[in-house]
């Protein structure tokens, strides 16, 4: 790779802290930072450079040790080469005068060829002024690359806007959006799971497909983020963007090729396929929940709302009942050949009783049981895709139970575990998807019409909420979610698969 300027805006908010900088620094470690590279950071802060990397430095000894070992910051070399890599330009975004950022800049180009990155940590509102003002500065050529974290907008019309203003500057093969989950390693596997062996495909369709789980659980709540996670809610923190992004997955038909438009063209056309839940459907098929108090590991928690009040601590609308879900459950269709008739039933919370992220694909029973001990109930197959933690995937078969009397049919797993079958540590998401962008290679990065059709799809579920006044239903903090996410499945004949 040729050496590159990685400048990152919001260069001392929490995600370049806590995810870029050690991401970037990992993958340096590992020799993947061409010789020349710089990231430099943009904040208002008024940091010099020493400040800034006393900074960093501090927060890599916090972070990186629990992604890769507590010997990991024992390579001083590495260490410090990636130390001297940071320069800190303080700027606000709103102010003309940008020359010390381009100044900057425009020293590293004469030393010839290199990739620009600008990677936006910032708050999606100013997406549109640094772009705007990026071009103005003279940091912006056609080679230039543009990073966007989400949220990118929070329905579809504030989406189209953010985008037009960045298309304003960057034509889309040089805009990166992320979402993190396409850069687990858990998440790309499911494209070689699936594509990678004869053993599936044959399978994955609406005629031995029950249906499908797609669980995003976390025992983590809302904390010191409750004031701004009220202006969003789970639909629009996780569902919209994370959750549908793996229902593509498990969705979409195998791409001609796994590059940025074959991946993405598959993808998009799932997410057109979702069947519209409007008006009575989602009354019957979703369900939002919010956490009130309760025990998660032991230790007694607080509820949403008393979160939200010590957040706003002092301000008018301290004592305000939010109404914004930390929790939904939902059922989808694709309307398509391949999964008519197929639920997807999706959920995730915070504040629940466990920390675990999975897909299920659940088979049809056998047709028939020669078993007859074993009557009706032989366990039909099921796959389950684990996301986090302990990543890896398991099939879930009917084996014989060993012994001299007689056939008696149990389930018994196929068990893939990645850490006991390929023992390294698996990257973070960002390391792999920072290095995608100066590879230049988009495929796990979202095209413009995959994020205003999960929009499309997403919109008007929040819209009929709010028409109908769908307040979320209580939860305990330390339970599975509202009595109603049960009934939602068993109201189909199915239940939540709730043991790995
Ligand atoms: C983020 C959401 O996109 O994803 C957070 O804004 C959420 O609310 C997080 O906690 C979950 O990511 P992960 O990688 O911890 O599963």
């Amino acid at each position: 790779m040729d050496p590159a300027d990685i400048v990152v805006f919001g260069g001392t908010g929490d995600l370049a802290m806590r995810k870029l900088l050690p991401a970037l620094y990992l993958r340096d470690r590992d020799g993947q930072l061409a010789e020349g590279t710089r990231i430099v950071a943009v904040s208002r802060s008024g940091l010099d450079d020493a400040d800034y990397r006393d900074k960093v430095d501090s927060e890599l000894r916090r972070v990186v040790p629990r992604w890769a070992g507590a010997d990991v910051l024992a390579d001083d070399a590495a260490h410090t080469r990636f130390l001297q890599r940071l320069d800190h330009v303080t700027l606000d975004v709103f102010d003309d005068d940008w020359s010390a950022l381009s100044g900057l800049l425009g020293r590293a180009a004469e030393d010839g060829a290199r990739t620009r990155v600008l990677y936006l940590a910032s708050a999606p509102q100013l997406f549109g002024r640094i772009c705007v003002g990026s071009a103005r500065a003279g940091i912006v050529d056609e080679r230039t690359r543009v990073v966007l974290e989400k949220p990118l907008g929070h329905d579809l019309a504030s989406a189209r806007e953010i985008n037009d203003e960045v298309g304003s500057v960057f034509a889309e093969e040089q805009i990166y959006r992320i979402d993190h989950y396409l850069g687990k390693e858990t998440v790309q596997n499911l494209l070689v799971l699936r594509f990678g062996n004869s053993l599936f495909e044959p399978l994955w369709n609406a005629s031995q497909i029950d249906h499908v789980q797609i669980t995003v659980s976390e025992s983590i709540g809302c904390g010191n983020r409750a004031d701004y996670y009220d202006g969003s809610g789970a639909l629009r923190d996780m569902v919209q963007n994370h959750l549908l992004q793996l229902l593509c997955l498990v969705a979409m038909e195998p791409p001609a090729k796994i590059d940025g438009e074959g991946v993405r063209d598959e993808k998009l056309k799932v997410l057109q396929s979702l069947k519209p839940l409007d008006g009575p459907d989602v009354i019957r098929d979703t369900v939002r929940g919010q956490y009130t108090e309760g025990l998660v590991d032991g230790a007694a928690v607080p509820g949403y709302a008393t979160e939200l009040a010590e957040a706003r601590a002092g301000t008018p609308r301290e004592r305000e009942r939010p109404s914004t879900e930390t929790f939904v459950a939902l059922r989808a269709e694709v309307a398509n050949w391949r999964w008519a008739g197929v639920p997807f039933y999706l959920r995730t919370g915070k504040r629940l009783a466990t920390h675990a992220s999975e897909i299920v694909v659940q088979f049809k029973p056998v047709p028939h049981s020669i078993f007859p001990a074993f009557g009706e109930e032989i366990p039909a197959n099921r796959l389950v895709l684990r996301l986090q933690p302990d990543e890896g995937v398991r099939l879930h078969m009917t084996a014989k139970q060993p012994g001299p009397g007689g056939i008696r049919p149990i389930p018994a797993p196929l068990d893939l575990s990645f850490a006991r079958t390929f023992g390294d540590r698996l990257p973070d998401a960002y390391e792999r998807l920072l290095m995608d962008v100066l590879r230049g290679n988009p495929t796990l990065f979202m095209r413009r019409d995959e994020i205003e059709a999960a929009w499309t799809w997403a919109e008007p579920i929040l819209r009929t909420w709010e028409a109908t006044d769908q307040r979320p239903r209580p939860y305990a903090a330390g339970s599975t979610g509202p009595a109603a996410a049960t009934a939602l499945i068993e109201r189909d004949g199915r239940a939540w698969h709730e043991d790995y």
